[in-house]
């Protein structure tokens, strides 16, 4: 019997994929719809400490090869998250699920895990260091200083499962830099990758995005190489208690199988599923299988990180 189920932590999931935050995880409705799919968990909008509007509109397009998005953080505020995940953990046979957080500063976020540690919720949180698209705030994670001060401070006092999604890394010397950082910490996860932040698309000659100018991050076909480095890079440099969570350019069995070849042990699905839907998770559960099938493969950790070289 062929299983596509998966741990991080402590935590099982009958199936290795599940939506990536931003796509279907705005309101309760939207998460419930993905609960009740084939998907083994989501993961909320990302939450801040007091709810935010998001950019002007239009500030999500589909483009011949994915998407291309500035939505600037919109979402109720990581309460209104916190209360749904609290009360689906405390229903018998529930999924188990993951907050997405950050807050507008370093002191907001520490707020945040602080309210998170104080409650009752026990499952996964999700620190979103990746968004590219509220202006006047940079990537956190590319700032490595800031990085590393923000797990160093939120370790004091955070003792639930904590990982953190990232922003793409284009160097070796980043993979190598960011990993020896990751590995100092108890992280649960890392989550590679957030969109590529900052692509411009243009249909005749004007951007298709209202905010920034048009400046937006980048999901779909454009950016599976991109991710898949990353999860390659992060499984070959991280702690192994450290999981990887692959997102990005996934809208197939093959490109699922793909990110797991590369070591992730969780899939992430945004563009395609804003696409097609949550009836995505059936289809590509399904793809999946058949490739295992098809090489022989019955678990995950049959071939998850197993990517062969030219030698
Ligand atoms: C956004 O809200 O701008 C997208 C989420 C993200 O990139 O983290």
């Amino acid at each position: 019997m062929v299983s596509t189920a998966t741990q991080i932590g402590d935590f099982t999931f009958d199936n290795c994929l599940m939506n990536a935050a931003g796509v279907y995880c705005m309101t309760k409705e939207e998460l419930a719809k993905i609960d009740q799919s084939a998907a083994g968990s989501f993961v909320t909008k990302t939450g801040t400490l007091e709810p935010r509007l998001g950019n002007p509109e239009p500030r999500y397009a589909d483009i011949p090869l994915g998407s291309i998005n500035s939505m600037g953080l919109p979402n109720k505020g990581f309460t209104y998250y916190l209360d749904y995940v609290i009360k689906l953990q405390n229903q018998p046979g529930s999924k188990n699920h993951f907050l997405s957080v950050v807050g507008m500063s370093q002191e907001e976020t520490h707020a945040i895990l602080k309210s998170i540690q104080a409650s009752n919720y026990q499952g996964m949180v999700e620190l979103n260091l990746s968004c590219p698209n509220v202006p006047g705030k940079p990537q956190i994670a590319y700032d490595f200083e800031a990085t590393e001060q923000i797990l160093a401070k939120a370790f004091s006092y955070y003792t639930k499962p904590l990982g953190i999604k990232l922003p793409p890394y284009f160097d070796i010397a980043h993979f190598d830099q960011a990993a020896a950082i990751f590995n100092k910490f108890p992280l649960a996860f890392v989550n590679c990758v957030n969109s590529i932040g900052n692509g411009l698309f243009i249909q005749d000659e004007t951007v298709v995005i209202k905010p920034k100018n048009g400046f937006g991050g980048l999901g779909g076909d454009y950016i599976k190489p991109t991710a898949l480095a990353n999860v390659h890079a992060f499984y070959q440099r991280l702690n192994p208690s450290i999981k990887i969570i692959g997102t990005g350019g996934v809208k197939s069995g093959r490109d699922a199988f793909e990110h797991i070849l590369c070591g992730a042990s969780m899939i992430q699905i945004g563009t395609a599923l804003h696409q097609e839907g949550p009836a995505i998770f059936e289809r590509i559960t399904k793809e999946l299988k058949t490739i295992m099938t098809q090489k022989g493969y019955d678990k995950l950790e049959d071939f998850q990180g197993q990517l062969n070289y030219i030698v």
